[in-house]
């Protein structure tokens, strides 16, 4: 038996994107429904650590083009330029309106906002509350949107359905109008759970469903980010873009379990306060690699730590926490420093063992800066959306930005347009995508590590190619399953990154071809990709801001 909701905007998923755009939302007098996999506060926004880049100076003109210069370079040619310039001027903005909603932030004795540096950025720009600024950011807004609850008389004014999984979005007419959702109940999943059925139509359907890193057996993204929302917006026929765009983190925590994921992740912005990256015999290697040593773009600092643990036959380097003093490390990084202790680990005593994991998607569903994709009526916002800011490689702390400034301008757009659209929902006649079906499930953690191995910092045409036999081979049942259905997007989303990467016979940005390993004037464009195939577009993406 399925359910049916009727509501003005449906938004999937409760990270930083889903959170502000359902208050702004809300504060429209729109009717949301707000649902997410697991729980309200599970995100990759919950374990955000370094902060959110914007610009300084109440964002002037000077601030901005800084900004946006860093971004650029550190996007190796493929930023469109525009998109970056328009997400970045709204900074300062999204900050304020930040402030407002009770999102804590560090301040100076003068009561100006603390600023970190991180790499790839020529001055501190990044806004931060400790190394927790995505649990400040992920409990506040969860608070204010509670609160918007209570004062509201309406009980459909918003309605938020934890442990509800989206698995098929719903068509009628090439638009779409909402999706459908299974009960998650925590892995505990029936065979044939179809009574736990759910489906939502609404006139207005966002993804904000996050990334990508459970693609991979080394990640520092949480067991949620297995790239649902890029999975079912193919499906529909949405574009995407970018796809072989797979941002590594240097320096994720190496335990000799290898296999624990999450990696605990340690902040860039120790680097920023001061921390070095040494090798097995205690020498500092990143100078070799560029002048900018340890602050070096985090595409550049994860191929050189690969190139030194092959050097040095280790599988980790160390980062050394001791330079940045002790009150500063705990003043400032308190929670890096006890997760550290809870695994043995003395930050200021020792170095620590680290290597590269992945760590965020800059590829994904084609979508202009208010989150309009190539289906009329659905939106993607954060980072299961690509607008092109971010290019081959992502400047550190420019996701939250684009996360909260898309979660604006969406909920702006929507507002100004939820009265055009029918009221009249399509009801009997609703097209349901069914789920995708395969024959036998996947040997996951063989995708996963292969992934990880032939499809991670340094690639090849054979690694590629080894890989892509592999998916091609793993099919999964049609039974309905939360695990089922997490399993095909992961499995989708390995076959498209792969056939991605091996499209682009190149190194640009997080992108390294062992086989071709400088930059071609010839790719300085971007791929899209849909059910019908792959095509190349121009950096600057004028099909999208035309319409
Ligand atoms: P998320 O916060 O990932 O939220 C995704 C939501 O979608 C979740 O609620 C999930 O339950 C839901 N969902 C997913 N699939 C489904 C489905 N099928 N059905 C229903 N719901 C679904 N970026 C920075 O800019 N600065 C930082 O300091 C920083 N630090 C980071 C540290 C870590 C450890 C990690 C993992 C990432 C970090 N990032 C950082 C990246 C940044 O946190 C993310 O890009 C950003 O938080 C993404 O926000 P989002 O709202 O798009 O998605
Ligand atoms: C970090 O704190 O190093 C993560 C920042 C980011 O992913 O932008």
């Amino acid at each position: 038996m399925s359910k049916i909701i009727e509501t003005d905007v449906l938004i999937i998923g409760s990270g930083f994107a889903g959170l502000l755009a359902a208050i702004k939302l809300l504060e429209s007098g729109a009717r949301v429904v707000l649902a997410c996999k697991t729980y309200l506060s599970e995100s990759s926004t919950n374990y955000a650590q370094g902060g959110i880049a914007a610009t300084t100076d109440g964002g002037s003109f000077k601030a901005i083009e800084l900004h946006l210069e860093d971004t650029l370079n550190a996007g190796a040619g493929l930023v469109d330029e525009k998109i970056a310039a328009e997400i970045i001027a709204s900074s300062w903005p999204l900050i304020q309106e930040l402030k407002e909603y009770s999102v804590t932030f560090d301040y100076l004795a003068d009561g100006s906002f603390s600023l970190t540096r991180e790499g790839g950025h020529s001055t501190a720009r990044v806004y931060h509350y400790q190394d927790i600024t995505g649990k400040s950011i992920s409990h506040g807004l969860i608070d204010k949107l509670k609160h918007l609850q209570s004062l509201s008389k309406d009980r459909a004014q918003l309605r938020i359905y934890e442990n509800k999984l989206a698995y098929s979005l719903i068509m009628f007419d090439g638009t779409c109008w909402g999706a459908k959702f299974i009960a998650n109940e925590s892995g505990n999943q029936p065979s044939n759970a179809s009574k736990e059925l759910t489906t939502i139509l609404a006139k207005h359907t966002i993804l904000a469903t996050g990334g990508i890193g459970q693609v991979f057996s080394r990640t520092t993204n949480p067991a949620v980010a297995t790239g649902d929302g890029i999975g079912l917006a193919y499906e529909v026929g949405a574009e995407l873009i970018d796809m072989e765009f797979v941002q590594f983190h240097p320096t994720a925590l190496h335990l000799k379990k290898e296999s624990e994921t999450p990696a605990f992740l340690i902040s860039e912005a120790v680097r920023g306060a001061g921390a070095i990256l040494l090798d097995i015999n205690h020498d500092r290697f990143m100078q070799r690699f560029h002048p900018a040593g340890e602050l070096a773009t985090r595409d550049i600092v994860s191929q050189a730590i690969y190139r030194v643990m092959q050097e040095t036959h280790q599988r980790s380097v160390f980062l050394d926490l001791r330079p940045i003093g002790k009150d500063i490390l705990e003043k400032k990084f308190p929670n890096i420093v006890h997760k550290l202790k809870d695994y043995g680990i003395e930050a200021f005593k020792e170095p620590v063992p680290v290597s590269p994991a992945a760590h965020y998607f800059m590829g994904g569903i084609k979508a202009e800066c208010n989150g309009r994709t190539s289906i009329p009526f659905l939106y993607a916002i954060g980072e299961c959306a690509c607008t092109g800011l971010h290019g081959a490689n992502r400047l550190a702390s420019n996701s939250l930005l684009e996360a909260g400034v898309m979660a604006l301008k969406a909920a702006q757009f929507i507002t100004e347009q939820n009265d055009n659209r029918e009221r009249t929902m399509p009801n009997t006649q609703v097209q349901s995508e069914s789920m995708p079906s395969y024959n036998k499930p996947p040997d996951l953690l063989a995708v996963r590590h292969a992934m990880s191995q032939e499809v991670g910092i340094i690639r090849s045409a054979e690694s590629l190619g080894k890989a892509l036999t592999l998916f091609n081979d793993s099919l999964i049942t049609n039974t309905y399953s939360v695990e089922n259905i997490q399993a095909a997007n992961i499995l989708l989303l390995a076959k498209l990154i792969t056939a991605s990467a091996l499209r682009r016979e190149e190194s640009r940005g997080s992108h390294f071809r062992a086989d071709f390993p400088n930059m071609d004037k010839k790719f300085v464009c971007r791929q899209i990709v849909t059910r019908e195939g792959y095509t190349w577009t121009n950096t600057a993406d004028q099909k999208l801001s035309a319409k």
